[in-house]
């Protein structure tokens, strides 16, 4: 199991930032990038990828969980987010269901380009998710 201590906090804020670098942001000009470790330690960077239909954007958010899943990975530890944002940014509400889906409570750690940090747990940014328990048949649980 992973461990994020400030070390390990540095570094996902790192790669988020590195991340960042590939956002495809032509519409708002607003690059956002991602970093999420797993339990057995991967990193996954994401960034957001706008698109002339504005609604078939995805957030750097879910691009990281979509390449995390898609290698087999889904026992999720930490998230990292970065933005040139006057504050930390915050995910959006899309994103908070993508995330609770895998990991309810993962841990947030949410960055701008200024160093400033905020962290936090997913169940405090989406408490009461939807999910699969209201509705699911047994065999799906
Ligand atoms: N965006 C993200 O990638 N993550 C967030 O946490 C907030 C919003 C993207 C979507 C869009 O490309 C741009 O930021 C402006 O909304």
């Amino acid at each position: 199991m992973v461990f994020i201590d400030e070390e390990l906090t540095r570094r996902l804020l790192e790669e988020a930032k590195e991340a960042r670098l590939k956002a495809y942001a032509p519409y708002s000009g607003y690059q956002v990038g991602a970093a999420l470790i797993t339990k057995s330690g991967r990193i996954f960077g994401g960034c957001n990828i706008e698109n002339a239909s504005y609604g078939a954007t995805i957030c750097a958010e879910r691009v990281a969980v979509a390449r995390a899943i898609a290698e087999g990975e889904k026992d999720f530890v930490a998230l990292a987010v970065v933005a040139d944002s006057p504050e930390p940014g915050s995910p959006c509400g899309i994103c908070r269901q993508f995330l609770a889906e895998f990991a309810p409570r993962l841990q947030l750690i949410l960055g701008n380009l200024d160093g400033k940090v905020r962290r936090g747990s997913l169940d405090e940014y989406l408490p009461y998710a939807f999910n699969k328990d209201y509705f699911c048949a047994e065999e799906a649980k």
